[in-house]
């Protein structure tokens, strides 16, 4: 995408040289200068601006693509790894994938993507109100991967700290005072959540947790199958889980992430939040909780009472 890149490199490596690009460039920032705000929500300044948010309504959506929504830190590169495995197997050659988030770049960005073959990977921490209105006027499929809360904060404060192009925290209480208040990069967990919400009836989406990815993954692979109508072999399924496990993409986030690999892929566990949370943080995330995600479908699939609860 810019001038300076040599010719013969693959798409990883051209990955790997603009994130290395981008890492140097947010170590000179401050934190103030690594966030912005639109529309009332914040986003990394350095991956995401205005000009791109506008050429978004340039984007033409597919039937064929496969949209990943997630909150940050809910299992978005986990996904993407799957739906990536699968197309692979299932054409045994490699899908278009858009590695970095659909709103990060240059505006230029759609073009490039609008010129790409089907199917298309594509995934985005936006709101249902943010994203490119083409996506619900195709009816593209999206699979929505949810996180309990309290396990998203702490693998977002560690990533908030470990991260260059996020702003850092000078400690776990004032990242979750933020995170309470939805006063972090992409806004509150909850309105999130609500907004995605509302969109459920209407469409075309699959709603999986990490949990239970986490529990038995075979079986959530199943219901991607048939919510995209891929029909894998029991073989096939075999290889897309072993390739996905925790492990063994932490084994290869060098290759994958750079020198992130170890950031992105730091534990891959359920309940760690226990080793941050005060009991009087944790009844404050209960009571928001219950305020906004009580009785809605997404609380529901989340089993707050199982994965957040001493
Ligand atoms: P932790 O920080 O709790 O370890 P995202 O991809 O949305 O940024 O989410 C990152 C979180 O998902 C991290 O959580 C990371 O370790 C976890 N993760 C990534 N791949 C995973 C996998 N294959 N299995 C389980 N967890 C995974």
């Amino acid at each position: 995408m810019s001038g300076s890149e040599d010719p013969k490199q693959t798409n990883r490596e051209k990955f790997q040289a603009e994130m290395q690009r981008t890492l140097e460039k947010a170590k000179t920032m401050t934190p103030e200068e690594l966030k912005f705000s639109y529309k009332g929500i914040l986003y990394p300044s350095i991956l995401c601006s205005e000009a791109t948010f506008q050429a978004m309504e340039g984007f033409e959506a597919r039937e064929d693509d496969v949209l990943i929504i997630t909150y940050p830190k809910c299992g978005t590169n986990w996904a993407i790894k799957i739906l990536h495995q699968m197309l692979f197997e299932l054409h045994n050659k490699e899908p278009t994938i858009d590695q970095a988030m659909f709103e990060f770049g240059k505006p230029e960005k759609y073009k490039y993507l609008n010129e790409q073959p089907s199917p298309r990977v594509i995934s985005s921490h936006l709101t249902h109100e943010n994203i490119s209105k083409s996506l619900f006027e195709k009816k593209t499929k999206i699979l929505i991967i949810l996180r309990n809360p309290k396990d998203a904060a702490v693998s977002y404060y560690h990533f908030s700290n470990n991260n260059p192009v996020l702003p850092s925290y000078s400690s776990w209480d004032a990242f979750f005072k933020d995170f309470i208040t939805g006063d972090v990069i992409y806004g509150s967990y909850f309105d999130y959540a609500l907004g995605w919400e509302k969109y459920l009836d209407g469409g075309n989406v699959l709603l999986l947790t990490f949990e239970d990815m986490k529990t038995d993954l075979i079986a959530e692979l199943k219901k991607i199958c048939d919510f995209y109508g891929f029909s894998l072999t029991d073989e096939q399924l075999q290889k897309v889980q072993e390739n996905t496990t925790f492990q063994s993409m932490k084994d290869k986030s060098s290759e994958s992430h750079g020198n992130l690999g170890n950031v992105f892929f730091r534990k891959g566990e359920i309940g760690d939040w226990k080793s941050l949370f005060t009991e009087e943080q944790s009844k404050e995330l209960d009571a928001k909780f219950e305020k906004h995600l009580a009785g809605t479908k997404f609380g529901e699939k989340i089993n707050y009472p199982k994965y957040c609860t001493y």
